[in-house]
């Protein structure tokens, strides 16, 4: 079975039991789940993260019968990609239930979907339930389902915590005992191995979570200091959470001895394996992995940084430029093989073809950054001789933008050790000095240019007044003043229409007739988070942040509410008229605004 008719027959066969189909939400978190708890969480890691307002009671515009493919990105397990099932980027089947049905139905469709849909061998079939702890008891409810179903007792297992409790997707949040299926690919006795300790035997394919938990920080403190101020708090409602990872399965099904051998990578991994005229290669499977989740990324709307999820994509692309070149793949690779990920995927994922020529564009502009610094930088780290100290690896970062993953790897290769800590007290110290020196720049600019803390203060506005007509995926994404105009990038599907636009520079300038004052309040990081402030920020600063707020009712009730260093004018009246000069894209999901403020 291929993968376009397995995503159809799972959703398909939770329609027929009552579920709505709802889209892949953005691999870049929307604004509401982005903060789990206290904990940021940068992307999308599995299909009920774009639900956890709907987990914890909100009621969901569908209905209480869920089901889709969500397109995920996980990077904890990425120094095992390359074997035969991890891997970064990931499609995950899903179905919920908000407060609906329980266990009961959850166990029994999982299973008839497995044997008689998909048609796979029960007497295959392995499974795992909670054994239970001081937070919660065991499973046996589960337990008897599957025994009624007919599994055997010696299939199934029970295990603590560590192997049979999913969630939350950050430090707080809904989460539960869940109970794990796998799939026995070799078959035969058990020979005393167990499916949760032999993964490459026992795949697993669908997780079963029953949520119905809220794990919390005791007495709702906000900021959490210890981790043992964790209760575990019956939610509201009880849901269901499954998971199944779509590759994993295609593997099972296609009989395939990899999750590259199937149907969603194969192509790919034929195009890179002629390129370089090496099979079955560790190499050639990293670079498919990054290449496939880079391009997710870009569709989404990431574009490589030294930040958060620009760094990541970063880091995963600079990964297999020099994967492709350890394989000598010397020529031009990256718009056949973007293209090739189209041609897979582009049907189930439109977005893909819409934006193929600027995800080349983007990957491209990276490569053409990386490949003469990483021909450079090899030299360099091939001079070091011994192991590598954190000063080495800082100046690898810095002068040839090695990430210190990238350094940590190629150390590994050569058997020889990176002082990882050191590196980051450099990265820290260094930060630390542009910081101050930042700072000596804004606070000249305050004196210098009245002007340049005016258009900061209108960019602030610009931020806001297109969250208020546009939606909350707004983020910014970029900023840059001069003394003439500011320019304002951040996250948006579409060209903005004439009209918005329009509404916009209404908005703004409303607020600027509005005479607001502007205030700035000083305090920890989760807290100004709590009060929904927005902004770029980097968490490398430390605990206390600076929020500036625009409005007269306090920093709660403020109009904007910002990250920011500063400096700004005291009170919006004195900006003059706002007019936005340009409206254009930068980058796939990217758009980019130049305005001006006029006396
Ligand atoms: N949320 C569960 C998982 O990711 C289903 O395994």
């Amino acid at each position: 079975m291929k993968s376009f008719e397995l995503r159809q027959k799972y959703l398909k066969f939770f329609e027929k039991k009552g579920h709505k189909v709802i889209p892949s939400a953005s691999l870049v978190p929307k604004e509401d789940v982005e903060l789990v708890g206290t904990q940021r969480v940068l992307f999308t890691t599995a299909g009920m993260h774009p639900l956890v307002p709907y987990l914890l009671g909100a009621p969901h515009p569908e209905g209480k019968r869920l089901v889709n493919v969500q397109k995920c990105l996980r990077t904890d397990d990425i120094d095992q990609v390359g074997d035969s099932v991890h891997n970064t980027f990931f499609e995950m089947l899903g179905n919920w239930s908000l407060g609906d049905y329980w266990k009961k139905e959850a166990i029994s469709w999982s299973y008839d979907f497995l044997i008689n849909i998909l048609k796979l061998d029960a007497k295959r079939l392995y499974v795992s339930v909670f054994a239970g702890d001081s937070d919660a008891p065991f499973d046996q409810e589960s337990f008897d389902i599957w025994e009624k179903l007919g599994l055997p007792e010696g299939h199934i297992f029970k295990y603590g915590k560590k192997d049979n409790w999913w969630g939350p997707v950050g430090q707080t949040g809904p989460c539960g005992p869940d109970t794990e299926m796998f799939y026995d690919v070799e078959g035969g006795s058990l020979n005393g191995q167990e499916p949760a300790r032999n993964p490459q035997r026992f795949v697993e394919i669908w997780n079963d979570v029953f949520m119905e938990y809220e794990k919390r920080v005791k007495g709702q403190v906000s900021s959490i200091k210890n981790p043992d101020e964790f209760e575990y708090v019956p939610l509201k409602q009880k849901n269901v959470d499954t998971g199944m990872g779509l590759e994993r399965m295609l593997a099972v099904l296609q009989n395939a001895p990899s999750i590259f051998e199937t149907d969603v990578f194969a192509p790919l991994m034929k195009q890179i394996e002629d390129l370089s005229n090496a099979y079955n290669d560790k190499s050639a499977r990293i670079i498919a992995d990054h290449l496939r989740a880079a391009v997710f990324l870009i569709s989404d709307g990431v574009t490589p940084s030294n930040v958060e999820r620009g760094y990541i994509l970063r880091r995963l692309v600079r990964r297999l430029i020099r994967h492709a070149s350890l394989l000598k793949i010397d020529q031009d690779f990256l718009s056949d093989t973007v293209k090739t990920i189209v041609k897979t995927y582009g049907s189930f994922y439109p977005k893909l073809q819409e934006f193929q020529a600027s995800i080349v564009d983007e990957l491209k502009k990276e490569e053409t950054k990386f490949k003469k610094a990483l021909a450079q930088g090899i030299r360099e780290f091939e001079k070091i001789g011994g192991n590598i100290s954190g000063r080495d690896a800082f100046n690898l970062y810095q002068n040839y933008g090695f990430p210190i993953e990238l350094t940590v790897e190629m150390a590994l290769e050569e058997k020889k050790q990176v002082d990882v800590p050191g590196f980051e007290k450099e990265f820290k110290s260094h930060q630390e000095l542009s910081r101050k020196a930042g700072e000596k720049t804004k606070g000249g600019l305050a004196t210098q240019s009245d002007r340049a803390a005016k258009l900061h203060t209108a960019t602030h506005l610009m931020h806001q007044a297109p969250r208020d007509i546009l939606g909350h995926h707004v983020h910014q994404t970029g900023s840059h003043i001069t003394d003439e105009r500011l320019r304002f990038d951040f996250t948006h599907g579409a060209k903005m229409l004439d009209e918005q636009i329009k509404k916009v520079e209404k908005i703004v300038n409303q607020k600027i007739q509005d005479n607001l004052p502007v205030g700035k309040i000083t305090m920890p990081k989760a807290a100004a988070d709590e009060l929904g402030a927005i902004g770029l920020f980097d968490d490398k600063y430390g605990d206390l942040v600076n929020i500036y707020f625009i409005g007269a009712a306090g920093p709660k009730n403020a109009y904007s509410k910002e990250f920011c260093g500063g400096p700004h004018a005291a009170s919006t009246g004195t900006l003059g008229e706002f007019k936005i000069i340009k409206e254009e894209s930068a980058g796939s999901g990217i758009r980019r605004i130049y305005a001006t403020i006029e006396p």
